[in-house]
C-alpha cells in the first residue's frame, strides 16, 4: 500500500486534520499538477465559475475567497471585477497559503488578505461579505461539512451578496467516464509515483472527487437557507458548480 493510500486507510479522510496535512505536503507542486493533469482545464473551470458569479451589488466589493489554496482563482476574479476592494483568502492549510504568497502576493498584496481557518468551525462575521467564491474545496467535504458550509455562506453573505463555486466531479452517464476514471484513479497516482516521486497524495483527490459526486446537494441546501442557485455542469459533468445570490432585503 502507498503512503497515503495507507494513512488514508487509518484515517477519517474528511478529519479537517488529515486534509490539512494532505494539503500542507502537495501545496509545493499543487499549482504545476493541477494545470498539467487536468489538460488545463482546471484553469478553464476556474475561469466559468468566476463568469458565473452574479454581477455585484458593489463596484467597491469585499469578500471571500474560500478553501482559497494557493490562489489560482484570483486573476480570474480580479479580472472580472477589476474595482473589488479586498479577497480574504481562507484556508486550513498555511502551506497552501505560504506558496500563494510567493506567487501572487507580490503584486496583489494591497487587495489579498489571509485568514488560517477550518471552514467547518468558523466565526467569521456574519454579512461580512459581498461576494464567495470557491474553486476545487467542496471535494474534501462530506455531506454533514457541506450542510455546514451551506449555512456559513448564508450567514456571511451580505443581502444582496453574490457566490460562485466550482468542483471537479463524476460525470455519471457519460459514455466516456470509464476514461476519466481511469484517468484520475490509475493515471494521476502513476504520474505522481513516476514524475513527481510523489507520497501519493495527489491519488486522493480521485478519490475525493468520485465520492463528491456533484455540486447538486449543496445546490439544495443553500435553497434552504433561502438563497437563489443556479446549478450548472461543465464538460459533460466532470465539473459542477453553483452560483447565486441572498436576495436583497425588501
Ligand atoms: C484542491 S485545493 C483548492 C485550491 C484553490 N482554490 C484552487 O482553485 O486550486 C482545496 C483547498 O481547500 C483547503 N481546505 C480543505 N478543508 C478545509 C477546511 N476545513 N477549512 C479551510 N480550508 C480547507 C485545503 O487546504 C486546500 O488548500
Amino acid at each position: 500500500m502507498t503512503g497515503a493510500a495507507s494513512r488514508a486507510a487509518m484515517s477519517d479522510i474528511y478529519d479537517p486534520k488529515f486534509v490539512k496535512a494532505v494539503f500542507d505536503r502537495c501545496s509545493d507542486r499543487y499549482i504545476t499538477f493541477s494545470l498539467i493533469c487536468s489538460f488545463g482545464f482546471t484553469e478553464r473551470w476556474r475561469r466559468q465559475c468566476v463568469a458565473a458569479m452574479p454581477a455585484l451589488s458593489t463596484e467597491t466589493a469585499n469578500g471571500y475567497d474560500l478553501m482559497a489554496g494557493t490562489g489560482e482563482v484570483w486573476p480570474h476574479l480580479l479580472k472580472r471585477f477589476d474595482r473589488i476592494k479586498a479577497v480574504t483568502a481562507v484556508d486550513i492549510s498555511s502551506g497552501m497559503h505560504r506558496r500563494a504568497m510567493e506567487r501572487l502576493h507580490a503584486h496583489r498584496a494591497h487587495r489579498i488578505e489571509f485568514i488560517e481557518d477550518d471552514l467547518l468551525a468558523s466565526d467569521l462575521p456574519s454579512e461580512s461579505a459581498d461576494f464567495v467564491v470557491s474553486t476545487f474545496g467542496l471535494k474534501t467535504f462530506n455531506p454533514e461539512q457541506h450542510a455546514r458550509l451551506a449555512a456559513l455562506i448564508a450567514r456571511v453573505l451580505k443581502p444582496g451578496g453574490v457566490f460562485s463555486m466550482i468542483e471537479a466531479s463524476d460525470p455519471k452517464g457519460w459514455w466516456l467516464r470509464p476514461l476519466y476514471l481511469f484517468h484520475l484513479k490509475v493515471v494521476l497516482p502513476l504520474v505522481e509515483r513516476t514524475l513527481l516521486r510523489g507520497a501519493q497524495d495527489f491519488s486522493m483527490i480521485g478519490t475525493y472527487s468520485t465520492n463528491f459526486g456533484s455540486a447538486a446537494a449543496l445546490a439544495a441546501m443553500l435553497r434552504s437557507h433561502g438563497l437563489e442557485v443556479e446549478y450548472s455542469k461543465y464538460f459533460f459533468g466532470c465539473a459542477t458548480g453553483v452560483a447565486g445570490r441572498r436576495p436583497a432585503r425588501g
